[in-house]
């Protein structure tokens, strides 16, 4: 992470600007923060940098959560600020070129926006979640070269893994999304989706809320899925393949294939591991029937609230509120003037949670990136909302 330690800075007027950067306002910690944070927008997007006191020095660098990439950005950023604070460097790590060259390796992995704003609609589309070592994803890709395949993974080393393959075998139809699954889905539109892998998913034995497959992702496969679309389990977890099945046949429609022990066009290390051991494995393959109805996808996240009440500074608590399928948790204040204050908050679903600030300007409204548009995300901003209005 590029950043800057300096013995002093000097805090200038904004809005200010520096090599297309604008420096637009210090926001200074109030409640449950020690730090400064600085508004800075480029090319049409907005980050915050950080200035967090460390002994007689202070630490400059970007705010983890609205941080935008390339790094080489960021570390512009940082140097057209110093520049316009007249920084007393102690030391800073702006130099190396690194972040370039990493960029170019990873065209092919994409993040969420892009799946949001712009999801591949020119051909059908298949999804492997947990794509692990990659084997079954790169055959499938290279025997099906008119189907763009999706490869979801959250384990860092499996997706560089495999975004090494990709270049090596010259695949032009595989996007790579670092993405929890069990939110994904609910971001797809429906009915563009031939078939959804899900292979020897992790069984959570102990932690049944963190395993992938749940009501609620069976909902959105059979949105998503085209009529005749498939929905493929493989496990050697007999109590997942019982706890599947009793989820499966829970749905009012649908049509179901179980196979044992049949043999797979390629099997995973998982599978040859198991086979090795004598291990059966389960296959279950639901077929969605139905066209579904579509999904907007286009919650705005705007607020209708106008500036922050005082009674609200007044009883801020940083105790998370928890209701039944989201929760919000106010973590820090920030003052910039007299009516202008930036809130950091997170809240969402318990698994994969939205990191986020509001500016109020005085009117509120996000700061950087809007949320993901999941089912959790729009309750929580409908009762953010509430709050915010007294
Ligand atoms: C047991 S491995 C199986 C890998 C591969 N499918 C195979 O058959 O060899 C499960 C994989 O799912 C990934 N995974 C677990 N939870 C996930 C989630 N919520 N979203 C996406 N991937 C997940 C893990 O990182 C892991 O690589």
């Amino acid at each position: 992470m590029p950043h800057i330690v300096v013995n002093s800075y000097e805090r200038f007027t904004t809005p200010r600007s520096q090599d297309g950067f604008t420096f637009l306002w210090f926001a200074d910690g109030i409640l449950g923060a020690s730090d400064r944070l600085v508004g800075v927008s480029y090319e049409g997007r907005e980050f915050l940098l950080q200035i967090r006191p460390k002994g007689p020095s202070c630490i400059i660098k970007p705010d983890k959560l609205t941080r935008l990439s390339p790094t080489i950005v960021m570390k512009e950023a940082l140097r057209a600020f110093c520049l316009l604070a007249k920084c007393e460097k102690v030391y800073d790590n702006l130099s190396s070129i690194k972040a370039i060259h990493a960029q170019k390796a990873k065209e092919y992995l994409k993040d969420i926006d892009f799946f949001l704003h712009s999801f591949p609609g020119q051909k059908e589309v298949w999804i492997e979640i947990g794509f692990g070592s990659g084997r079954h994803l790169l055959h499938q890709a290279k025997n099906h070269p008119d189907i763009l395949f999706i490869g979801l993974e959250i384990h860092k080393p499996s997706i560089d893994q495999l975004l090494g393959q990709i270049k090596l075998q010259g695949l032009q139809n595989i996007l790579v999304l670092d993405y929890d699954a069990r939110l994904f889905l609910e971001l797809v539109p429906s009915n563009v989706v031939g078939k959804i892998f899900l292979h020897f998913p992790v069984p959570w034995d102990k932690k049944p809320h963190r395993r992938v497959l749940s009501r609620k992702f069976i909902q959105e496969a059979k949105r998503v899925l085209k009529p005749g679309g498939i929905l493929e389990l493989r496990t050697d977890s007999k109590s997942y393949f019982d706890y599947g099945l009793e989820l499966f046949l829970q749905e009012p429609k649908l049509k179901l294939q179980i196979d044992k022990n049949i043999e797979p066009p390629i099997s995973s290390k998982y599978e040859d591991r198991w086979v090795r051991l004598g291990k059966d494995i389960y296959d279950v393959r639901m077929e969605a029937l139905e066209l579904s109805a579509p999904k907007d996808l286009g919650f705005d996240f705007v607020f209708g609230a106008s500036g922050l009440r005082e009674s609200f500074i007044e009883n801020f608590s940083t105790k998370p509120m928890v209701f039944e399928e989201f929760f919000i948790h106010f973590e820090k204040l920030y003052r910039i003037d007299e009516d202008r204050y930036l809130l950091k908050l997170s809240f969402g679903s318990f698994d994969r949670p939205a990191h986020t600030y509001i500016l109020f300007d005085p009117k509120p409204r996000y700061f950087g990136k809007r949320p993901i548009p999941t089912d959790a995300n729009i309750a929580a901003h409908k009762r953010i909302e509430e709050i915010l209005h007294g």
